[in-house]
């Protein structure tokens, strides 16, 4: 059975203009692509979809920064969607990341990382549903 997650390709990575880029690589990995959207995300929305961070000291600057320009959600699918994603974006710190990965290979930082990718499969479903209906899901 598949297994869906959702991306989310933030502001610097269309500032930077790697947008194409990165979805080729998430496409030769071979994830199946849902749904996807260009957007603007309001600080409430934001602020919603980080919930789970809103004690951790950046989470201020996490909202201001996902909000400083459009991002695009993605629902990928895959066998294994959630950890392969992981593996292909590489760690939360580019510093850390594997060569080879999308965040060693685009982001400056932990802060400006590229790209944003479910850490399990049940915040996934939820994820998804903050984007996507599922009749926007092909
Ligand atoms: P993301 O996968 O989108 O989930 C939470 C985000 O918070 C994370 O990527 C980072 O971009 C951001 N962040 C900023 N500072 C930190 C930090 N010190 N530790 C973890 N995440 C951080």
């Amino acid at each position: 059975m598949k297994e869906r997650t959702l991306a989310i390709l933030k502001p610097d990575c269309l500032e930077k203009r790697v947008q194409g880029k990165v979805i080729q690589h998430i496409i030769d990995a071979g994830f199946g692509i849902k749904g996807m959207r260009l957007l603007s995300l309001s600080e409430d929305s934001a602020k919603k979809f980080y919930a789970v961070h809103k004690e951790r000291p950046f989470y201020v600057e996490l909202v201001a920064y996902m909000t400083s320009g459009p991002v695009i959600p993605l629902c990928l699918e895959k066998d294994n969607a959630v950890a392969d994603f992981r593996k292909l974006i590489g760690a939360t710190n580019p510093a850390n990341a594997e060569e080879g990965t999308i965040r060693k290979m685009y982001a400056d930082s932990i802060e400006r990382n590229i790209v944003h990718g479910s850490d399990s499969p049940e915040n996934a479903k939820n994820e998804i549903s903050h984007f996507f209906k599922d009749s926007d899901l092909v």
